[in-house]
């Protein structure tokens, strides 16, 4: 889960690699590295620990020109992160200098015949595997192309490996395998990255890369070919609908706040999109015997989401799967649909889940936020979200978008099933349309009131995230928020759980954050009621956050959060609202990194 670019123009293309790669920083950021092409002789190639303007500065990067250059920013899978672990990586003879994305499986067994054979080895990384394969069959054949297919035949495992070599220096060599790789078409200056994000600031003209392809690629002109059968491939150039104003941060102090308000905007895209695209799900949910929901970190807590909703609305109970636990759990065949969520499109689990699914005969399909991506083109039937690019590594809007669209969907499938009338539907989707409007309300007048909690409360340590039913994974969501970008210990835990076993916690140490159903759910609404009794009688601090504009007994909560009454179906949208804010706001306090937290990537592209 790296970041990888490259250009190749007439002129020095140093700042193009630059602005691509600090770009691409959200994919990985623990080390970062550039390989230029000095002239037609050397390859300069700088690297160090640290992010892309840190690593910049400290190898004074932008010193050096060339004509054609690779980037990668790293998340270190293999290999400590330290600079000789950063790539890129080059071959004994320095002629080739190599990025990669992925994992090579088969590392082990090449770097012992390789070292057999007299090549040096300076890292631990799999990578670094290639740059000597390269020079090895460069050596045997005479050829930079013969030398990359043979090294290619020789790989397991996954890459999307980008190079460039002294023997051909007007020239970027790449290749992608279960890894994600594009190229960026311009007149004067052609790119390739692992998202479009590489090159949206120069040219909206993309290719996207399939797997076992490779592709030579010139200022001029480039060639997309198969590594299997070395013919060419004629490739479409897709025009990227996002624009580089867009990716940025609009006046915002971070994206994840300009992107928790922009979730009335995406709300709207989200009921937007093709309703025969929808419909052919709704099909596929109602016709096959079984169905199942995968997703993994924050989309699983949204297949959660929308298995209640689905078994509530359309009463077909369609469970939700990790997608990590998919293969292990659950058995599918010819009569099953699987349904994916992924903001990326890139994340392994959730790829390897499809996969699986796919070879027992299964229809599968996925709802996405990321066009061209690896899930939207290996599923049967796609749905893109529309969120726009997100760009804080913490997902927010492209979740809350992808609740809309499940829950637009379990509406029309309850429909079809008679579960409920039109006028139900029709009463439910008008709700889904006025949500934008609540959601600015909250954004703009609760948001002074969620800062000043977060603030207050910024050194507490373990935070219990409490809910029933429907508001139990929007507990799990905003649990894992606080978590990810605060790095504060959180628990989300549906509020029976308290009595078998969780209430021995409960101490001064311990606070609880406890979701509150509209009262129209009576049972459920005392049900959640009592539990937080059960922690007041323990004297523990609760935040109740409620819909009851009367307020509540000071005894009951020991703050709360008081919400203007909403329709059922999207109180719990707002729920994850304010705790995407709590969250944010906590970690702002607490001065974390809050757009690259520690220990996360964007798209988690390794098992
Ligand atoms: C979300 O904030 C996390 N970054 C993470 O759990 C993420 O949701 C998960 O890796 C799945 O990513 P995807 O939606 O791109 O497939």
């Amino acid at each position: 889960m790296c970041g990888i670019t490259g250009a190749v123009g007439l002129k020095d293309i140093s700042n193009q690699l630059f602005e691509g790669i600090r770009n691409l920083e959200y994919r990985g950021y623990d080390s970062c590295g550039v390989a230029l092409m000095n002239g037609k002789r050397a390859i300069v190639v700088k690297k160090n620990v640290g992010y892309v303007d840190d690593v910049y500065k400290k190898e004074n990067v932008l010193q050096h020109q060339g004509h054609t250059g690779i980037a990668h920013t790293r998340w270190a899978t293999h290999g400590q992160v330290t600079k000789n672990n950063t790539h890129p990586f080059s071959s004994c003879d320095k002629k080739f200098a190599v990025v990669h994305n992925g994992i090579i499986s088969n590392y082990q067994a090449l770097r012992k015949q390789l070292k057999a054979e007299g090549h040096k080895f300076i890292s631990d990384t799999d990578t670094e595997v290639v740059p000597h394969l390269l020079e090895k069959f460069y050596q045997e054949t005479g050829s930079v192309e013969a030398a990359f297919v043979n090294t290619l035949r020789q790989l397991e495992g996954s890459y999307a490996i980008a190079f460039i070599s002294i023997h051909q220096p007007d020239q970027i060599f790449c290749a992608r395998r279960e890894s994600p790789l594009l190229l960026g078409i311009d007149d004067e200056v052609k790119y390739v990255g692992s998202d479009f994000n590489a090159f949206i600031d120069h040219t909206k003209n993309a290719v996207i890369m399939d797997d076992d392809e490779y592709a030579i690629v010139s200022r001029d002109a480039y060639v997309v070919k198969s590594t299997v059968t070395q013919e060419v491939v004629a490739k479409p150039v897709t025009r990227i609908e996002w624009d580089s104003e867009t990716t940025r941060k609009g006046g915002y102090p971070h994206y994840m706040l300009k992107e928790i308000y922009e979730q009335p905007q995406t709300i709207n895209n989200a009921l937007d999109v093709d309703e025969k695209k929808m419909d052919e799900f709704v099909d596929l949910l109602d016709k096959k015997a079984t169905a199942q929901l995968v997703g993994v970190g924050t989309t699983f807590y949204v297949t959660m989401y929308a298995n209640y909703i689905f078994s509530q609305i359309s009463g077909k109970y369609i469970p939700a799967i990790s997608s990590d636990e998919f293969v292990s759990l659950s058995p599918v065949d010819g009569d099953s649909f699987v349904l994916a969520i992924s903001q990326s499109g890139e994340t392994y689990d959730t790829i390897s889940a499809l996969k699986h699914a796919k070879a027992q005969g299964a229809a599968t399909g996925a709802i996405v936020n990321v066009m061209g991506s690896t899930i939207s083109r290996l599923v049967d039937k796609t749905i893109l979200q529309g969120s726009g690019p997100e760009i804080c590594v913490i997902s927010t809007k492209a979740a809350l978008a992808q609740m809309v669209i499940l829950t637009h969907m379990a509406l029309k499938l309850g429909l079809r099933r008679k579960r409920i009338t039109q006028r139900q539907y029709k009463a439910s989707l008008k709700s889904l349309h006025d949500l934008p409007e609540v959601i600015n309300g909250i954004l703009n007048e609760r948001s002074g009131f969620i800062h000043r909690i977060a603030h207050q409360h910024r050194n507490v340590k373990n935070w219990l995230y409490l809910g029933r039913g429907i508001y139990y994974p929007i507990a799990l969501e905003s649990a894992l928020k606080m978590k990810e970008v605060a790095y504060v210990h959180a628990e989300g835990m549906p509020c029976g759980f308290l009595k078998h076993g969780t209430l021995a916690m409960i101490d001064d140490d311990v606070y609880s954050i406890v979701f509150i159903p509209p009262k129209s759910d009576k049972a459920m609404y005392q049900a959640t009621l009592a539990s937080v009794a059960e922690i007041r009688a323990r004297s523990g601090f609760v935040l109740g956050i409620h819909f009851d504009e009367r307020g509540k007994d000071k005894e009951l909560f020991s703050e709360e959060l008081i919400i203007p009454q909403v329709p059922d179906i999207v109180a719990p949208f707002i729920h994850l609202v304010i705790s995407q804010l709590l969250a944010y706001f906590t970690a702002t306090s607490l001065k974390r990194n809050v757009d690259k937290p520690r220990s996360l990537a964007k798209s988690v592209t390794v098992g």
